[in-house]
């Protein structure tokens, strides 16, 4: 299964300071090397961590997959048009939600889906909708041109029980192959840690999951320790 590493929180970090570090295409450029498919980032309407121009940069130096998410709305067309990702997932946008907050209702929001996908496909871009695990929310997503579904493993994570983790992974894997049966490449994420990823890296059916505040947070944390010796290494001046 093929991993793409969102790199939003790296551009979060650096956003808390206004800075130039850390930068998300360093990471992008690291998360890579170590065998991702590929890189995502949302560029929010508010730009609370990714920015124009780190979209602009990664479109030049990603070697593998560069997936633009983005809401379903002319603004986001406009730059994904201009940039050239090689895949755009659709998502929903809400004001003030501190992340994606469960997946995009394609029967709802009809109008807006299929004018994006329309103007994407035309320039080439692989289309995927995030959706929830939903077999009527799959269908509605191939029939307004999606190629791709990313399906909302959220619910999956945030589970309190063994038995709700259970019913949600079956639902995944029940939407996963319908998916495929429609000829639509299936996709998972959100809320995936390293505690409970290896249930849904078992169903065969996705081709690949979509992980980033987990990979980020425990980047900073493998990182502490070399990071405070380089700077004890770099204090360690001879008088
Ligand atoms: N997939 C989608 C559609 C998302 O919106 C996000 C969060 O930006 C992710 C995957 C990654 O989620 P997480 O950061 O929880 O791994």
């Amino acid at each position: 299964m093929r991993l793409s590493v969102n790199v939003d929180h790296v551009a979060t970090i650096r956003q808390a300071r206004m800075a130039d570090e850390p930068d998300p295409v360093w990471a992008a450029v690291l998360a890579e090397l170590a065998g991702a498919c590929g890189v995502t980032v949302h560029l929010r309407g508010d730009r609370r961590h990714i920015q124009d121009r780190d979209v602009e940069v990664l479109r030049e130096t990603v070697a593998g997959v560069l997936n633009l998410e983005m809401k379903a709305c002319e603004e986001m067309v406009a730059v994904a048009r201009r940039v050239g990702p090689d895949m755009c997932t659709l998502v929903p946008e809400g004001e003030g939600e501190l992340t994606t907050q469960g997946g995009l209702d394609v029967v709802r929001e009809e109008k807006e889906v299929r004018s994006a996908v329309d103007a994407l496909s035309a320039d080439g871009v692989d289309v995927s909708i995030f959706v929830d695990p939903d077999v009527v929310q799959v269908e509605r997503a191939k029939a307004v041109g999606a190629h791709i579904v990313e399906l909302h493993t959220g619910v999956y994570a945030e589970a309190k029980t063994p038995e709700n983790a259970e019913r949600e992974l079956e639902r995944i894997r029940v939407a996963a192959i319908a998916a495929r049966e429609m000829g639509l490449f299936p996709h998972g994420g959100h809320g995936i840690t390293y505690r409970n990823v290896q249930p849904v890296a078992a169903i065969r059916e996705l081709a690949e999951l979509s992980i980033g505040h987990s990979i980020v947070s425990r980047a900073v944390s493998v990182g502490m320790e070399l990071a405070v010796r380089e700077m004890l290494a770099l204090m360690d001046v001879v008088e």
